[in-house]
């Protein structure tokens, strides 16, 4: 196993963002969780399956392929990057996120990614359930209202007009939080051991550097040249 750094927390905290940001500092690959339940989402719209009918999810979940290059997701071969950010498939994730059975591939698919490299991961359950022995854990958070505005942002930048005004954005993100959190299986929430961050008013920059700091101080030895 290489060296993990796990980033979990909440929808629209940023943490992408910051996750592409710290690996590219530290040179090592950036895993994005939520692309890997996504795209599975996207096969099972697809397929035409009850998202929410378990044995239909587990045979799913058992035929897809996903896979994550450092520039783009692929469904079976094919980029999907640009597919599985559509509001269709942001509304539905939560329910395939709630399948047992698409959680547990999803872990062991996210466990072999890290099996001989260094990665910085992000998600809900990276630090708690994936990778409980990652080398530094954060949770980063951010108000419900920051978080909505940059939510929103992003949904106006990938020209999603219908995506609704601010307040229908935010009851959105607390709503995805609230089944987040409320999972029976790997629920969202800080690991014991993770440093919590509140990025209210901070800038991209500002938390990588955050992180940085506690990195160099949990081992002055962390490999930060190459890709490994
Ligand atoms: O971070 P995101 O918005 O791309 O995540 C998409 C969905 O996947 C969101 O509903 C939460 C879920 N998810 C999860 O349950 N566990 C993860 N490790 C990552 C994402």
């Amino acid at each position: 196993m290489g060296q993990v750094v796990t980033i979990d927390g909440p929808a629209g905290a940023g943490k992408s963002t910051v996750a592409r940001k710290l690996a590219e500092r530290l040179g090592w690959h950036f895993l994005d969780t939520g692309a890997m339940y996504r795209a599975v989402t996207l096969a099972a719209i697809r397929a035409g399956i009850d998202l929410g009918d378990e044995p239909s999810r587990a045979r799913l979940v058992g035929e897809v392929c996903v896979e994550l290059t450092p520039d783009s997701v692929r469904l079976d071969g094919v980029d999907v990057s640009a597919a599985i950010r559509s509001l269709e498939v942001t509304r539905a994730t939560g329910t395939l996120a709630d399948s047992p059975s698409v959680r547990a591939s999803l872990r062991e698919w996210q466990r072999t990614f890290a099996r001989d490299r260094n990665v910085v991961t992000e998600g809900r359950d990276q630090g708690t359930v994936v990778f409980p022995d990652a080398f530094r854990k954060f949770f980063l958070t951010a108000s419900d209202e920051e978080r909505a505005l940059r939510r929103l942002d992003d949904y106006r930048a990938q020209g999603h007009t219908e995506a609704g005004d601010l307040d229908s954005v935010l009851r959105e993100i607390q709503d995805r939080d609230a089944r987040d959190t409320a999972r029976v299986i790997a629920p969202m929430r800080p690991a014991a051991d993770a440093i919590v961050i509140d990025s209210t008013g901070l800038g991209v920059e500002d938390v990588v550097e955050v992180m940085m700091e506690a990195i160099r101080r949990a081992d002055a030895k962390v490999p930060t040249e190459a890709r490994t």
